[in-house]
């Protein structure tokens, strides 16, 4: 076996070599479903009721056809404040991320990352043959927990030949650390000819976001996401907003048939009850702030979070913390693999009583009462 790929067939088709390097990424996602989930960042109460309403009101030709997407963007962009042309509809940010990334570099040129980050922004790049060039956002500088490593992404930006491409979450995924305003707009200024990519997946949790900046900045791509406060990571529906001319740009790029005709109408039906998922947000921000006092009383260190999740160092009683939980129904992500050592755990925050449950079985296992 090779370094890193898997030996072909004798004869038979071999991959490409960028995707022969691809370090493999298998996300948990199996056998969930009946345990409280604090694993994926997911909404663990549901979409609104009007998207499930949407969804059974779907006849068959709407299964059939391929799927019209004039006025679904018309009503899209409306309720997010832009014109069409400054909109993607994609299959979920997964496709989003793809999409920028294809669009704007191809083998050998620079993507610039920060990591710890989500994982799916070195999937993509690496895929696409570029090569990674990632900025550690060390946990206890910068502000704990991995706050954004500015000067190094600047010096990262400025140099002769800048990335093509910079791929940012703010709230970051695992850290929870929310880019400052300040800091991003530095981040544009340095390099106008970097796509700077701003993944907003967990704007909900936390309210700041770049998307009023798109018609300023003409290196800015906004991604926002239809799978974390509006539960429907089922379904795969996400955008992608940017000045007409990048947006025109990406759309060269883009499937024009990547998103499905129920993702659309869930999304549609789901925008039209925003209050439902203001509502969710609004609880989840309280249970988070439950968490983290909680945390604090237990003398657990946790990190500062925008998004619906915490990040907790639990040093080396992280494993034992993790099996514990699952024991008790209560799934959570282990993210030794980010930070190259034992101790850091993300956990989702879901409804309040579903964050009274886990403070429970936490406490219980921390100071010892349960294993
Ligand atoms: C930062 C970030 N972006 C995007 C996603 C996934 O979004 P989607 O389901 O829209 O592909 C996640 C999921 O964990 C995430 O953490």
């Amino acid at each position: 076996m090779k370094r890193g790929g898997t030996r072909p067939a004798v004869g038979g088709p071999v991959p490409r070599p960028a995707v022969r390097r691809m370090r493999p990424y298998a996300p948990p996602l199996e056998g969930r479903r009946r345990g409280l989930r604090l694993d994926f960042n997911e909404n663990t109460a549901g979409p609104p009721r009007a998207a499930l309403r949407a969804l059974a009101a779907l006849d068959g030709d709407d299964l059939a056809m391929y799927p019209e997407y004039g006025a679904a963007r018309a009503a899209v962009a409306r309720a997010f404040g832009v014109s069409p042309r400054e909109l993607l509809l994609t299959n979920g940010t997964d496709d989003a991320i793809h999409l920028v990334v294809d669009t704007f570099a191809g083998p050998g040129d620079e993507v610039l990352i920060v990591e710890p980050s989500y994982a799916m922004y070195r999937f993509y790049a690496e895929r696409a043959g570029a090569r990674v060039r990632a900025v550690r956002a060390a946990p206890g500088s910068g502000g704990g927990g991995g706050g954004f490593p500015l000067e190094r992404v600047l010096a990262a930006l400025r140099r002769a030949r800048p990335p093509r491409v910079a791929l940012l979450a703010s709230p970051n995924n695992p850290t929870g650390a929310v880019m400052p305003a300040a800091a991003l707009r530095a981040v544009l200024e340095a390099a106008p000819r970097t796509a700077v990519l701003v993944d907003e997946a967990y704007f909900e949790f936390c309210g700041q976001t770049a998307l009023g900046a798109i018609r300023r900045h003409h290196n800015l791509i906004v991604a926002r996401t239809f799978s974390k406060a509006r539960g429907l990571a089922g379904l795969r529906l996400g955008c992608l907003f940017a000045n007409a001319r990048l947006a025109a740009g990406m759309a060269r790029a883009h499937s024009p048939y990547s998103v499905g005709a129920a993702a659309l109408a869930a999304g549609l039906a789901a925008l039209g009850d925003e209050a439902a998922t203001r509502r969710y947000a609004a609880e989840v921000v309280r249970a988070r702030g439950a968490l983290e006092a909680a945390l604090d009383g237990l003398g657990i260190l946790r990190f500062p979070s925008g998004g619906n999740f915490v990040l907790v160092d639990v040093g080396a009683r992280a494993a034992a913390l993790v099996r514990g939980l699952a024991r008790r129904g209560i799934l959570v992500r282990d993210r030794r693999r980010d930070f190259g050592r034992p101790g850091f755990v993300r956990i989702t925050v879901g409804t309040e009583a579903q964050t009274r449950r886990l403070i429970r079985a936490l406490a219980a296992l921390w100071d010892g009462r349960a294993r």
